[in-house]
């Protein structure tokens, strides 16, 4: 645990008790959703201080190890404090999870996720190229795709999903996209929409970002702060993608939806409509939450991933305000509180890397056991099910690869 986390020192306050001074821990809110470069800053200028209450956030988390403390008339909650309670709150979730889904054998899937993965990336690859210059979007060339990606999910969603969480630093932008496509799909399932409902949303999410086609490279992988202007630029990709999607053939209601709401926020601090509450569509609320969710546990070349499970704690922090609260709920229960690809610690002090979800055991997922923490060393892969009857050990928390130094590559995606 860190230190200052330990020691009380990381604390949440209201946006208005934000000084010079202060030393930013997490500005509470996904990385698309500010211009700075990381989320953990010393806030020394008044211009940074007004480009924060511009935000629309409502809280976020200071470090008075760091920077300056609120005055001790203010009441301000310690983080671990925030910690226990949204670690309840995950918990009861899972406990409400609902009965199996009937589904395939991971390992009969994963080829043929592997496969389609990879077309996957180079489709929306070339796609983002045509965009580039100037030609139309052919939906005929995506629908086989699409509808590939929704059998793969139907059969066996632990075999996609936990493949499209991996990207290279180069191509960050088609795979994000291919993976808001695969999670939407398992969100969607899990919500349990129609399978041509599916489709729509499933092609929404593959084309959520093409607006970012318009956005110079410079910005889209800028390696520092945003300034006014560039942050302005790469917002407008949301309207870029309206604009595309307006003109292409093919493009349906819940389609645009997806893709021209994603940046929406619940509380109407969003953009580019500043909708509220039921103003945005089921499908851009959806989009929402994966959108976040995909950036949150992306590696970038600045920033590290969060684990799955974290993500989807701050998910449940920040639907006070940016989610529709029972839409994280939902959205939690369809990929599990330990989505399959997390690692994981076990009492016993093993890791374990989550193979596949029991749907009506979410605490409880299948896994592949491979080092021990206590002796930090590695250990012969075994498959552990934790739902099985007469299975002793039980999963305690959640862990980063990095920690480990574990390469989540070499599990994930075995035989690159
Ligand atoms: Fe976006």
């Amino acid at each position: 645990m860190d230190k200052a986390i330990a020691t009380g020192a990381v604390k949440k306050i209201s946006v208005d008790q934000l000084r010079q001074g202060m030393f930013v821990h997490d500005l509470n809110c996904g990385w698309m959703d500010h211009p700075f470069l990381s989320n953990q800053f010393p806030l020394e200028s008044k211009a940074d201080l007004e480009k924060i209450r511009k935000l629309g956030l409502h809280e976020l988390y200071i470090d008075t190890s760091k920077g300056a403390d609120v005055g001790a008339d203010v009441s301000a909650v310690a983080e671990s404090d925030v910690q226990r309670e949204i670690s309840a709150q995950l918990e009861a979730i899972a406990r409400e999870a609902e009965t199996p889904t009937a589904k395939e054998a991971r390992e009969q899937e994963f080829a043929r996720a592997k496969k389609l993965h990879t077309e996957a990336n180079q489709i929306v690859q070339h796609m983002v190229h045509d965009i580039r210059l100037g030609r139309q979007i052919e939906t005929e060339k995506l629908e086989p795709l699409v509808e590939n990606m929704v059998d793969s999910i139907f059969r066996s969603p632990d075999a996609l999903l936990p493949l499209a969480r991996l990207k290279d630093h180069d191509h960050y932008t088609f795979q994000h996209s291919v993976s808001v496509c695969a999670l939407m799909i398992a969100f969607a399932r899990g919500m349990k929409l129609e399978r041509p409902i599916i489709k729509e949303i499933a092609m929404g999410a593959l084309l959520h970002d093409v607006g970012k086609a318009k956005v110079p490279d410079e910005i889209l992988n800028k390696p520092a702060k945003l300034t006014d202007a560039e942050f302005s630029k790469m917002k407008s990709h949301v309207v870029q993608s309206i604009i595309i999607l307006q003109n292409t053939p093919g493009i349906s209601q819940i389609m645009l939806d997806v893709a021209g709401q994603h940046h929406e926020r619940h509380d109407g601090t969003g953009y580019p409509n500043r909708l509220k509450g039921n103003e945005i569509s089921l499908y851009g609320k959806m989009g929402a939450i994966v959108d976040v969710y995909d950036a949150l546990t992306s590696e970038r070349v600045y920033k590290k991933g969060m684990p799955p499970t974290e993500a989807l704690g701050k998910l449940l922090e920040w639907s006070a305000h940016h989610f529709d609260p029972d839409m994280v709920k939902l959205y939690i229960k369809s990929i599990g509180i330990y989505p399959t690809g997390s690692l994981v610690r076990l009492e016993s002090g093993k890791l374990g890397i989550v193979l596949e979800q029991n749907p009506e055991h979410l605490m409880q997922p299948n896994l592949m056991v491979i080092y021990n923490a206590r002796g930090e060393h590695y250990i012969k892969p075994e498959n552990l099910d934790l739902a099985k009857s007469g299975c002793q050990d039980r999963i305690v928390g959640y862990e980063a690869f990095d920690t480990w130094q574990i390469d989540p590559e070499r599990w994930l995606n075995p035989g690159l």
